[in-house]
């Protein structure tokens, strides 16, 4: 079947926002649900100004069935890309019914309104959090599921979801996507990664320290049995990923199959590797203040990518320097520094 018309759940947050360009100049015709609890109006803006296409906004809640039927019906909707979601690790191990709700609960409803559509594909945003622990590495996707939060359990509950849904629908298909740790921005500087408060995650407070906002990178942990004993990573540029969607999307459209594959780059990079890109990015000096290890933390965690090169044609094409580079220009722009 010819997908045309997409509705995208999450459609205003960092990695949504950023595929909604890269699918507007695709052709794809966009209808984006957001509740805005984790994204700025202005956003949208955003993403009309790089993509010139048809995109309609609906500001709903994915729990809201009503909204979803209305949003589903007037965009004649052939497939939905589902990236709607709660994804604080230590938020979710405080309040585990709101991950549960808005994670689980929110895409039973997504479900229901599209099964009563007859729309029959999506591309889910899961997350190597699945894996939980590795216990060996690179992880492929076969790995033991072993989540250790709540919010690794809302995507891992959702994967099990959509391949008991796929059983019983013959016709419903679906890609679901094990993101490794999304960095960059888009290559314009006009779009990128704007977390509320302090970030939890290593580049979006590199890039505070860079533009002078913190004075220093705390760097969690130096003990580990790592290159230089700071924990490894499999950071892939946000362009990438959207790519991956698309690529999803194209493979739901020709294969008589659904798929759940790694999107990762295959190449761990340590804290301190980061750090060095960005300072070599930004051309200014990083500070790090050395910090004990953040409880959860594993050593390392990279991708065995083979699979989504196999099953999608697709491979990661950027490299460390350029989510830096990115990443820099983005931060840069809207920091007024
Ligand atoms: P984000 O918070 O920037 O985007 C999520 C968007 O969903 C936000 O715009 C938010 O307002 C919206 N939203 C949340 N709950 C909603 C609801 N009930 N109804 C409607 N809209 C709702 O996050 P992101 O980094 O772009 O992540 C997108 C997806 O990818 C999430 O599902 C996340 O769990 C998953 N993921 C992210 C990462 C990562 O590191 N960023 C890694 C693996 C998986
Ligand atoms: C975290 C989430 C994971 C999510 C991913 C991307 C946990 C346990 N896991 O992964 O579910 O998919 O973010 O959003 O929260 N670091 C520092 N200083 C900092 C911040 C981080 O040294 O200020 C280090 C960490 O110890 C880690 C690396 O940087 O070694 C990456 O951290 P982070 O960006 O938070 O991602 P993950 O912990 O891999």
């Amino acid at each position: 079947m010819a997908v045309k018309s997409i509705l995208v759940t999450g459609g205003l947050g960092f990695i949504g926002s950023h595929t909604c360009v890269t699918l507007a100049q695709a052709g794809f015709r966009l209808a984006i649900v957001d509740n805005l609890s984790n994204a700025k109006r202005s956003v949208l803006d955003r993403i009309r100004a790089l993509a010139q296409g048809e995109i309609d906004f609906h500001e709903a809640d994915i729990r809201d069935r009503p909204a979803l039927d209305r949003a589903i019906g007037r965009a004649a909707v052939d497939a939905v890309i589902h990236f709607a979601g709660l994804k604080a690790v230590g938020e979710s191990v405080e309040k585990p019914l709101l991950y549960y709700d808005n994670n689980v609960g929110g895409t039973v409803t997504l479900m229901q309104a599209m099964a009563a559509a007859g729309v029959r594909r999506m591309v889910f945003s899961s997350s190597a959090t699945v894996y939980g622990e590795p216990i060996r590495l690179p992880i492929t996707e076969d790995h033991p599921l072993r989540p250790q939060s709540p919010y690794g359990q809302t995507k891992l509950i959702v994967e099990q979801m959509l391949a008991d849904e796929a059983r019983a629908d013959d016709r419903f298909r679906y890609a679901a996507l094990r993101y490794f740790n999304p960095i960059g921005a888009h290559p314009s500087g006009g779009l990128g990664e704007d977390p509320n408060g302090i970030p939890n995650n290593l580049l979006p407070f590199v890039s505070q320290v860079a533009t002078g906002l913190r004075p220093a990178v705390r760097v969690f942990g130096q003990d580990y049995d790592t290159h230089d004993g700071t924990g490894v990573r499999d950071y892939i540029h946000v362009m990438d990923l959207a790519a991956g969607h698309l690529a999803a999307l194209r493979f739901l459209e020709a294969a008589n199959a659904s798929v759940t594959v790694n999107l990762g780059t295959g190449n761990g990079y340590s804290v301190l590797d980061v750090i060095r890109a960005y300072e070599r990015a930004s051309g200014r000096p990083i500070p790090v203040d050395m910090s004990p290890r953040r409880p959860g933390d594993v050593a390392s965690c990279y991708a065995a990518p083979a699979l989504a090169a196999e099953r999608l044609g697709w491979r990661a094409q950027f490299g460390i320097d350029e989510m830096c580079r990115d990443a820099w220009a983005w931060a840069r722009k809207n920091s007024g520094s």
